[in-house]
């Protein structure tokens, strides 16, 4: 069983909370080291799926935050791979330490700008999911330019993606959710369909991230959608 996790503010690399219950410290096989990936040089491609080369199908969470999302999976879909990408250092060393305490060997963590990387280093056709939860909405208008979902980017998220891979976006921003179905809809390579799916980890419209379940207890909406690609 999960142990919530708890909200205790850690110092960089130094999370210790939510450790398995009735487990001893020799439990954790998988260290920090295991589970961080650097990111790709400059003028180099990322291909996920050099990370775990036996082929698994592989899952990308951008914006992992501190990974309860991604350690649920991990744990369910033990044949499976799966990557976190996240831009802020202290979020990224917390989930990598609450990856290793868990000793979860199929997740990977990788401190990298999304946007950037999927705009630029990214190899068409390796994801068989992509999840995007609660990306920062950037609410000013002067600041839109800094949302995680452009044009570009979706052009590039799209060509990511396998024959028939998932795409899950949910947020608490009705704007923001609004300027994403403008952009995501009208691509020709996308089916919307239906948000529920246990194979990727939507049971009851809920994907159980950390931002999901505050939102969730303070009464907020949330909106979410769901695509495949052709
Ligand atoms: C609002 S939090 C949501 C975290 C998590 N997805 C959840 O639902 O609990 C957004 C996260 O995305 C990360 N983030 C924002 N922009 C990013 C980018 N360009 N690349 C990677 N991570 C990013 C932030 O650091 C933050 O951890």
């Amino acid at each position: 069983m999960l142990v919530p996790s708890s909200s205790r503010q850690l110092g960089p690399g130094t999370a210790k909370v939510d450790a398995p219950v009735g487990v001893g410290h020799d439990w954790a096989v998988t260290t920090i080291d295991d589970i961080t990936i650097e990111p790709p040089g400059i003028g180099e491609l990322f291909d996920p799926r050099r990370a775990f080369p036996d082929g698994r199908p592989i899952e990308l969470e951008i914006g992992c935050g501190k990974g309860g999302f991604l350690l649920r999976r991990a744990r369910e879909c033990s044949d499976r791979g799966f990557i976190g990408l996240e831009w802020a250092n202290k979020f990224f060393k917390y989930a990598a330490d609450r990856m290793a305490r868990w000793g979860v060997n199929n997740v990977r963590i990788m401190r990298a700008d999304a946007h950037h990387m999927f705009i630029h280093q990214m190899t068409p056709g390796c994801l068989a999911a992509l999840h995007v939860y609660h990306p920062d909405p950037w609410p000013k208008k002067r600041h839109h330019k800094r949302r995680l979902i452009s044009e570009q980017f979706v052009e590039h998220a799209v060509a990511a993606l396998q024959s028939g891979a998932r795409w899950a976006i949910q947020t608490d921003h009705a704007e923001y959710y609004e300027w994403i179905r403008e952009r995501v809809d009208p691509r020709a390579e996308l089916t919307e369909i239906a948000y529920d799916d246990p194979g990727f980890g939507i049971v009851d419209e809920e994907a159980g991230t950390n931002f999901e379940i505050k939102y969730l207890r303070e009464g907020r909406p949330i909106y979410r959608v769901a695509y495949r690609r052709i």
